[in-house]
């Protein structure tokens, strides 16, 4: 993997040498509103504002039988948060999402929606599908669009021709997946809960899902297991435990590492160490000193608002490389079986391989444009944070206003 990255860094380099302008030109192309999507791009957006406020829950009780799930669980979520929900498999992360999604109702305590929400679920195992009806009729149901429209729309997740007239029953549980996703973008949540989304998705679906979720602008939720995910689309996570959610504001590899040094200096016997947990679900995970309503979102202080789009990028930067090394392998693997003279007595396999290679091709190429820029946003952001720092060095000591 880290030779994947010194190899991709130094081709970068070589690339950027060759050409800074034309890759510029690109760039600029690439941002400019009126590009069309490229490859497997897909784009989320929120319609209609929240208010600061999205959702609140106050003293939230869930039982099942007599296991208590859920025991007196108080959050809040603001408008632009991006929350991922982390914890062991039946700690409760599903009944949460489902709480909140209002399908299911708590048996003690509230859950009081914002104005103007306009939610989307995504189920975990997309168990709210209709099986006997066709992947088309998910789309048209959502919103009133043209077959035309609709075709279009599910072409960028992959779905062609007749597949859109498939029942969704008979469906693998990545394209059902993909249906799902197809039809939440539909929508255009302005609160987006997702329940492992990435489960059952291939590369190329979820590199596409990573992209358009780094770009959505609403509020999220996004319950999953997969650390490179969740850092590239949350900056801050509930962790569910023993039937408490405790917020930390950070990503996920922050919270991993903390945890680490945490465990590293209790096993160190910390006694003198005094029960410094700064993740004790009172919210102040930076010993910011903040009260406790959760990990309120970043962007009070520029400062903070600063680290926070850096701690983003890398983030962003990272998972990316994780992509790229995944697809890397992957077109190797394809190459192995189009160097295999045995691959060709089978047309229609032979096909499929030089299909399957080109993607990969393709998906590598994009991947690295993506991460070009993602690396130039950083020298940037590098670049203003330094000069921001200069700008307090230089400013007079006295406060004198000229004139
Ligand atoms: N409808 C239900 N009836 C009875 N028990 C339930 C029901 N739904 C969930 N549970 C139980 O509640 C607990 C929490 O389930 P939940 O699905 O919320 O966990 P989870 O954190 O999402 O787990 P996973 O990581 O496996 O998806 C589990 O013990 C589960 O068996
Ligand atoms: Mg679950």
């Amino acid at each position: 993997m880290e030779e994947f990255v010194r190899r991709y860094r130094a081709g970068v380099k070589a690339r950027q040498a060759r050409g800074r302008a034309k890759l510029l030109a690109r760039l600029e192309r690439v941002e400019a509103p009126a590009s069309g999507p490229r490859g497997p791009r897909v784009t989320l957006t929120a319609a209609g504002r929240t208010g600061r406020e999205v959702v609140r829950l106050v003293g939230v009780v869930k039982r099942f039988g007599d296991r208590t799930v859920l025991d007196g669980v108080d959050l809040t979520v603001e408008r632009g948060q991006r929350i991922g929900v982390i914890g062991a498999n039946g700690s409760g992360k599903t009944t949460l999402l489902k709480l909140i999604a209002g399908r299911l109702v708590p048996d003690e305590g509230w859950v009081i929606p914002g104005e103007g929400v306009r939610m989307g679920y995504f189920a975990q195992g997309q168990e709210d599908l209709e099986p006997d009806r066709t992947v088309l009729d998910h789309m048209l149901m959502v919103r009133r669009l043209s077959p035309e429209e609709a075709r279009r729309h599910l072409a960028r997740f992959l779905f062609q021709g007749d597949e859109v007239l498939a029942p969704v029953g008979r469906l693998s549980g990545g394209e059902r997946a993909r249906v799902s996703l197809a039809r939440l973008i539909l929508m255009q949540p302005n609160l987006l809960l997702l329940d492992e989304p990435t489960n059952h998705l291939d590369i190329a679906a979820r590199t596409a899902l990573e992209a358009a979720l780094s770009e959505y602008d609403g509020t999220l939720i996004v319950v999953s297991h997969d650390r490179y995910f969740l850092d590239t689309v949350c900056d801050s996570l509930w962790v569910v435990e023993g039937g408490k959610v405790r917020p930390f504001d950070g990503t996920y590899s922050e919270f991993a590492a903390q945890r680490q040094s945490e465990q590293a200096s209790e096993a160190a016997g910390g006694s003198g160490n005094q029960a410094r947990r700064p993740d004790d679900g009172t919210g102040g995970a930076r010993g910011d000193g903040r009260p406790g309503s959760g990990a309120v979102p970043s962007a009070r202080r520029p400062d903070r608002e600063h680290a926070a789009r850096a701690r983003r990028l890398a983030a962003q930067i990272a998972a990316i490389e994780a992509d790229i090394a995944r697809w890397e392998k992957e077109k190797q693997r394809w190459e192995a079986a189009l160097a295999d003279p045995g691959l060709y007595a089978d047309g229609e396999r032979a096909r499929e391989a030089v299909q399957a290679h080109r993607a990969a091709c393709e998906a590598l190429e994009s991947l690295l444009e993506e991460w070009e820029r993602l690396l130039q946003e950083q020298e940037q952001l590098q670049a203003q944070a330094q000069q921001a720092q200069a700008q307090v060095h230089q400013a007079p000591a006295h406060g004198q206003t000229p004139g």
